[in-house]
């Protein structure tokens, strides 16, 4: 007898490349039950207050509380402002959206910066919409198809209706159905002992899988499919469902549905969003849909001119409103687009909606794990010396410095045969790349060397 042919494919070592970003250490803000911070957990390190004040404001988020106000991470660059916030992000529901940009971000596209912004908000708002419907479900305890010859062939029956039995935990229940249903049933082959749904006003029947309780009667024989549990509760029942998508979603949506032309410019109008709110106002009136406000993130946020912090001030203000998390490393300094001083480049009056929380430059025993932390999220093997350098390196310049420094340094260190990152390594590629100091000095010394270019200075 001839074997089948399997083909031998080469066995290959699963694709190395993971997410290499700079916060791939961070799998959430590590607090306990009672939103206190552990000193090391899920990939922080300290930063106590800053990852509380984020976990009550998750919280909020969580309960679909609409927040009016927002968080505002304030501290010295590399002490984790974006790490916290993509912490949140982390501890967020899967349903819950989060959406993150950088304050330069809006001035960046063709699109107009209230547009962006408007695009930005709506992402960072979900909606779960509420489907109930009436099914009849359970597992079928014995069945009749009543059948007749097909009118033109003659070789293929069809169903004229059925009785069937279908049992939950609690109670069974005959039913006697129609044509349609039956055909459904003819079908799908539903055999005793297959756990089916039958909705209540279309009369869609769905084989959910095959009953664990019928399966162990019959010892397997017969299994196909799944197995689940014998539904409870009343063979009659009804039945919720859900899932979520975001206002952009739909806006996009809606577009879409009323685009008369191919090629259009797609664009969202307001009259578009402001029949989409409409309708998820009736949806959640009628229970059929509930709002789920996400995040907004809004990284460097001293860059955002007047006119995107007076639009963001009065979107906080609608009905459907994300939180707002901002994150800026500015003392007092202009607002982007004015002569005027505010702390943090923030106009007071969104200043006045916003919890401010802060970062704090970390104890070299806490640099040294976040390094410690971060490279074995990334596959780097630290020699010990090596860990040392880096922790010195991370506290006397910055940590996003050292951090940075861990990726080129393994490519180093395989370069020259070694599968750990010693300290040549990490010598060997701080002598190419500067920090940012290091770099500002460099060109304020060569600037005032030569005196047309000093001009510059100025
Ligand atoms: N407390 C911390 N715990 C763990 N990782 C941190 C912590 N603070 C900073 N990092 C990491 O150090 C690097 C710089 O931090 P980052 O969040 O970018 O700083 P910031 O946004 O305040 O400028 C990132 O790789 C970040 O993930
Ligand atoms: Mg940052």
């Amino acid at each position: 007898m001839s074997r089948p042919v399997i083909k031998e494919v080469e066995e290959r070592a699963p694709q190395q490349e993971r997410l290499i970003g700079l916060h791939s250490h961070i799998t959430g803000l590590g607090l306990d039950e009672k939103l206190k911070a552990i000193h090391i957990a899920d990939g922080l390190v300290g930063q106590e207050e800053a990852r509380e004040a984020a976990g009550i404001m998750v919280e909020l988020v969580k309960r679909g509380k609409r927040p009016g106000h927002g968080l505002l991470l304030v501290g010295p660059p590399g002490t984790g402002k974006t790490a916290i916030a993509v912490g949140m992000a982390r501890e967020l529901g899967r349903d819950v959206p989060f959406v993150s940009m950088s304050g330069s971000e809006i001035y960046g596209t063709a699109m107009k910066k209230t547009e962006m912004l408007t695009q930005a908000i709506r992402r960072a708002i979900g909606v779960r919409l509420v489907d109930e419907r009436e099914v009849y479900e359970g597992e079928v305890v014995n069945i009749e198809i009543e059948k007749a010859p097909h009118p033109y062939n003659p070789y293929a029956q069809v169903a004229l209706g059925a009785f069937l039995t279908l049992k939950t935990k609690q109670e069974e229940k005959s039913l006697e159905v129609g044509e349609r249903v039956a055909a459904q049933l003819l079908r799908l082959n539903v055999r005793p002992g297959d756990v089916i749904e039958i909705d209540a006003e279309t009369g869609h029947v769905t084989k959910l899988g095959r009953s664990k309780y019928a399966e162990s009667r019959w010892k397997g024989e017969y299994r196909i499919g799944r197995l689940v549990e014998v539904p409870s509760g009343p063979v009659k029942k009804v039945k919720k469902t859900t899932h979520t998508v975001t206002l952009h979603d739909i806006d996009m949506a809606n577009i879409r549905a009323g685009r008369l032309m191919l090629f259009r410019e797609e664009e969202i109008t307001n009259e578009i969003r402001a029949k989409v709110d409409e309708q998820i106002e009736e949806l959640i009136k009628s229970k059929k849909a509930e709002l789920v406000p996400g995040v907004l993130f809004i990284d460097e946020a001293h860059m955002l001119d007047i006119e995107a912090f007076s639009f963001l001030n009065r979107a906080l203000e609608q009905e459907f409103a994300p939180l707002l998390v901002l994150a800026t490393n500015r003392a007092v300094t202009k607002i982007r687009g004015t002569d005027y001083k505010s702390p943090h480049g923030i106009p007071i009056d969104m200043l006045d909606r916003l919890l401010i929380a802060k970062t704090k430059i970390p104890p070299p025993e806490d640099v040294k794990k976040i390094i410690e932390i971060k490279a074995m999220a990334d596959g780097i093997e630290l020699s010990a010396e090596a860990l040392d350098l880096l922790t010195e390196i991370g506290v006397k310049r910055s940590l996003r410095y050292a951090a940075q420094l861990l990726q080129p340094a393994r490519v180093v260190a395989e370069m020259s045969g070694s599968n750990i990152v010693k300290p040549e390594h990490v010598k060997r590629v701080m002598s190419v790349y500067l920090d940012f100091r290091d770099s500002i000095n460099y060109l304020n010394e060569e600037l005032k060397k030569d005196p047309v270019l000093s001009e510059f200075l100025q």
